[in-house]
């Protein structure tokens, strides 16, 4: 146990023969601790590491999983974006998948991996059904959009599908918590 754990971080004030036991193991050479109770403030890193956190709001960490949930919004955009520039064409059946609809189905599925594995690092909890169920309805968008990429006229069912399930995919995403 350090001298750390044995404070604990609880504010309350340390009793006495905690302190001298601190005091003892700063004298021993025992490595401080970042705390703000009767450790004292941070020194050398841990200084800058809490300046860092502060101006960060979070962990850099966490800033890096807020970077690639926008890059898989905007992934978002960019396939129900195609999918609904497209809608008038389709009830006359001369839909198309645009190329914004494949690179936003190929961004999502680069986000969504590198999610998952940010996720996994930092020990927070996945759903695995859910990221599961994400990751079958975009394997079927995908391929769908990569074989018919260059046919000039879909057929309204097969767009419709990927609109459908690209549809689905969201409100899976926002509503299974
Ligand atoms: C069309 C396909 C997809 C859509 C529309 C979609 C939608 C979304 C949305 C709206 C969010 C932010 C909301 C939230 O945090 O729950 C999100 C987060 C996330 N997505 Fe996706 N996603 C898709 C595919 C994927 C795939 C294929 C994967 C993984 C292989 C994935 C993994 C994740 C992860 C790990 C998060 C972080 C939040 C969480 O725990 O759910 N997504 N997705």
């Amino acid at each position: 146990m350090t001298v750390c754990d044995r404070m604990g971080a609880s504010r309350a004030p340390p009793s006495r023969s905690v302190v001298i036991e601190v005091r003892k193991g700063r004298e021993e050479g025992a490595v401080g601790c970042y705390g703000t109770h009767a450790c004292g403030p941070p020194r050398g890193w841990g200084r800058w590491r809490d300046a860092v956190a502060r101006w960060l709001g979070s962990g850099p960490m966490d800033v890096l999983i807020h970077l690639f949930v926008g890059l898989h919004i905007i992934g978002i955009a960019a396939l129900l974006g195609g999918f609904l520039t497209q809608m008038k064409a389709m009830g006359q059946g001369t839909a198309r998948f645009v190329p914004g609809m494949l690179h936003g189905a190929l961004t999502m599925l680069v986000t969504g991996v590198a999610l998952v594995g940010l996720n996994q690092a930092q020990g927070a909890h996945i759903n695995t059904i859910k990221i599961g169920v994400k990751l079958a309805l975009l394997i079927v968008i995908l391929g769908l959009v990569y074989v018919k990429r260059d046919e000039e006229r879909i057929d309204k069912a097969q767009f419709g599908l990927v609109g459908a399930l690209t549809a689905t995919n969201i409100f899976i995403a926002v509503l299974w918590t």
